[in-house]
């Protein structure tokens, strides 16, 4: 449990075996720390969070679901979807020689239905090894079909947001959120750096990449099925405004967040599943 000062605790799975160490949330099924044997943490969680129920918490892999940022007709909604915040089942929990694998659930219930009135059955199985591997699912359980965004909103830990280079998304064209231009569609030939905030969303994205930042060893993504990537560092200022990324702490956190979003989103039929997975080491 992580203990609250404003209301009930936050349920926490922790976890320890030969291959990593991790801690799992069960709102929002969300990895919070995950730290390869040997090897140094892949994730970012800031010290300030409340563990507040129903709050989204800053930092981790929050998954962003069914849809991405503002929701397009309803900006009264929650910003990027409600999956965060609701307290996700642990269906199964197991143990063998490669670490341990856990199963979370949620489904449609009186809650989601006020934001989003569709029957769904979300699945996110996360496997605790040498590499950390999630794999999230979608099955139609209504008998209209809907359309949905996702994102793992990973927030990597990084030695140094200026020594930081991310590999995989050259050549690719890229929406910037910052850009006055709105719709312009930007290319860079070189791996990304960074020397203020950024906010990039690519759309057809290869699902490699690679993070490097200072002499730590680098960071890998693996997301072949999620054609979306969206690369973002608040910086200093917009830091602050957020007010849950302490002091300088922002220079060392990244997110670089795989799914399917926007014009990428994904049309589901009833009774149909998709898939997708992410896979994380160093
Ligand atoms: C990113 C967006 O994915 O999430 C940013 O591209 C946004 O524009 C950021 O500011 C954080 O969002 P939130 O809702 O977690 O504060």
């Amino acid at each position: 449990w992580l203990a609250s000062e404003a209301g009930p605790a936050i349920e926490v799975l922790v976890i320890k075996n030969s291959w990593c160490d991790a801690v799992i949330a069960c709102q929002g099924a969300q990895v919070l720390h995950y730290q390869p044997k040997q090897k140094l943490p892949i994730l970012w969680l800031s010290d300030t969070n409340q563990f507040q129920r129903g709050k989204a918490i800053r930092g981790g892999i929050p998954l962003c679901f069914p849809w991405f940022g503002k929701h397009p007709h309803q900006p009264d909604l929650p910003s990027h979807g409600f999956a965060r915040q609701m307290e996700w089942q642990l269906q199964q929990a197991s143990e063998n020689i490669q670490g341990h694998h856990l199963s979370f659930v949620l489904k449609d219930n009186a809650a989601t239905r006020l934001l989003w009135d569709y029957g769904f059955e979300a699945t996110m199985d996360i496997h605790l090894g040498n590499q950390l591997e999630i794999n999230f699912q979608v099955h139609n359980t209504d008998c209209q079909p809907f359309e949905f965004g996702f994102a793992w909103h990973s927030y990597f830990a990084i030695q140094d947001i200026n020594q930081t280079q991310v590999h995989g998304l050259e050549q690719l064209a890229f929406l910037d959120q910052l850009s006055p231009d709105g719709g312009y569609s930007h290319v860079e030939t070189q791996p990304i750096r960074f020397s203020s905030e950024t906010d990039r969303i690519y759309q057809q994205a290869g699902g490699h990449y690679e993070i490097s930042s200072g002499q730590e060893s680098p960071i890998y993504i693996d997301a072949p099925e999620c054609s979306s990537v969206v690369v973002w560092n608040p910086w200093a200022e917009k830091a602050h405004r957020l007010g849950d990324i302490p002091g300088d702490s922002w220079k060392h956190m990244l997110c670089v967040e795989c799914g399917k979003l926007d014009k990428a989103n994904v049309l589901l039929e009833p009774g149909q599943t998709v898939s997708y997975q992410l896979v994380l080491s160093r």
